[in-house]
């Protein structure tokens, strides 16, 4: 097993790693927790394929459980499933020394970390993530916020989870085109912090990328958790982690997060921004080409979409509704090179050359 302690101002926990995790979850979460009441929250399909085997992992370590399953997808990041999974929660009679999983994928532990952190004022969680994505990103940091019609991730609080278990294993059900989604997320690791580990990407065919998922989850959790260690509120390092998110929410939201997952459209403003970088001088030549082979591998797409005439102006919305803007200036994140991802503050006004198409 792979352990990784995260230790930041406001809680230090473990990240667990380990092919199987699940069976046996529930003596792994007993030394952790010693009260009796558990709550499950997960999705439909995580349901479906693992939500006996959980309950029954946690029954036969006598806890008390009650399962919370929302539907698939964004849209349950809203009020109205946030409303309903705090009812049910509250309805269960829950205290604030009980517990909550959250089991599923980013949109479950988004939404149920926040449920968390508003329930009572706050009742201890545990992540289980279940989708690629969510094993080395959404899961580690603490970040967890539902949606509004405003924009993704508009309400939403940091709450750190008591501990974090990934069982590599639960990907073999995963949609391939969700395990590439995910892959997007790995390459940026590779891209903005280990020039080696983003050439052992590059040579992997799909059997060895597999062969290697532990290695690289627990690459990309430790590249996490040392930059979410030194800035966890998201004031400084922390937004290295949005290379190529910038363009990639422009997009996500020009398609109204229908056409691209988050994945998709990240890997397309990492390539994109790359670009137009080189083209200014300030990074080093033919690195975008090397992002554009390596997305090509990850069956992802690098080309900026067609938009119509005014596509750019919602995407400079979308822009300009990024968290990161700090009134007339911004950051955006760019290479060195390969494995060396730094931070520039640009004037608003200066964005367009390193957005355009
Ligand atoms: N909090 C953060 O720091 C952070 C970081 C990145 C992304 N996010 C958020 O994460 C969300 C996206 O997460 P996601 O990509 O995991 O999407 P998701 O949770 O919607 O899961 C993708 C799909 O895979 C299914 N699924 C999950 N696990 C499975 C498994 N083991 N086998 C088969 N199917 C499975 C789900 O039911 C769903 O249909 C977005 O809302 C994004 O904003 C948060
Ligand atoms: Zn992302």
């Amino acid at each position: 097993m792979h352990e990784l302690l995260v230790d930041i101002p406001s809680r230090e926990y473990t990240i667990y790693i380990k092919p199987g995790l699940i069976d046996g979850i529930g003596e792994e979460i007993q030394k952790i927790y010693n009260n009796k009441k558990v709550v499950v929250i997960t999705d439909r399909n995580v349901d479906r394929l693992y939500g006996k085997k959980i309950e029954e992992e946690l029954k036969k370590c006598g806890y008390i459980l009650k399962k919370v399953v929302v539907e698939p997808g964004e849209e349950s990041k809203s009020f109205k499933t946030l409303e309903m999974v705090c009812d049910e929660i509250l309805g269960f009679g829950i205290n604030r020394e009980d517990l909550i999983i959250t089991f599923g994928g980013g949109v479950v532990g988004d939404l149920g970390g926040f449920a968390a952190s508003i329930l009572l004022r706050g009742v201890p969680f545990i992540q289980i993530p279940t989708t690629l994505l969510a094993q080395i990103d959404s899961s580690i940091g603490g970040k967890v916020a539902i949606d509004t019609s405003r924009g993704k991730n508009l309400i939403g609080s940091f709450n750190q989870p008591e501990a974090v278990f990934i069982d590599p294993e639960l990907l073999k059900t995963l949609d391939k085109r969700f395990l590439y989604d995910g892959c997007a997320e790995v390459i940026k690791y590779g891209a903005i912090k280990d020039k080696e580990f983003f050439y052992n990407l590059l040579g992997y065919d799909r059997e060895e990328f597999l062969y290697n998922i532990e290695k690289t989850i627990y690459t990309c959790c430790s590249i996490k958790k040392d930059i979410v260690e030194k800035d966890e509120k998201d004031l400084g390092e922390r937004m290295l982690l949005n290379f190529g998110h910038t363009i990639g929410h422009g997009i996500e939201r020009y398609f109204d997060y229908k056409k691209y997952t988050h994945g998709e459209a990240v890997a397309i403003g990492m390539y994109t921004i790359t670009k137009n970088s080189e083209a200014l001088g300030i990074t080093q030549r033919g690195t975008s080409d090397i992002i554009k082979d390596i997305l090509n591998e990850y069956h992802l797409q690098y080309n900026f979409p067609p938009i119509d005439d005014n596509g750019m102006d919602k995407i400079m919305e979308a822009v300009l509704l990024d968290k990161k803007n700090l009134g007339k200036s911004m950051n955006i994140v760019l290479l060195n090179s390969i494995g060396d991802g730094f931070i520039k503050n640009i004037d608003i006004s200066e964005i367009m050359p390193y957005i355009k198409p």
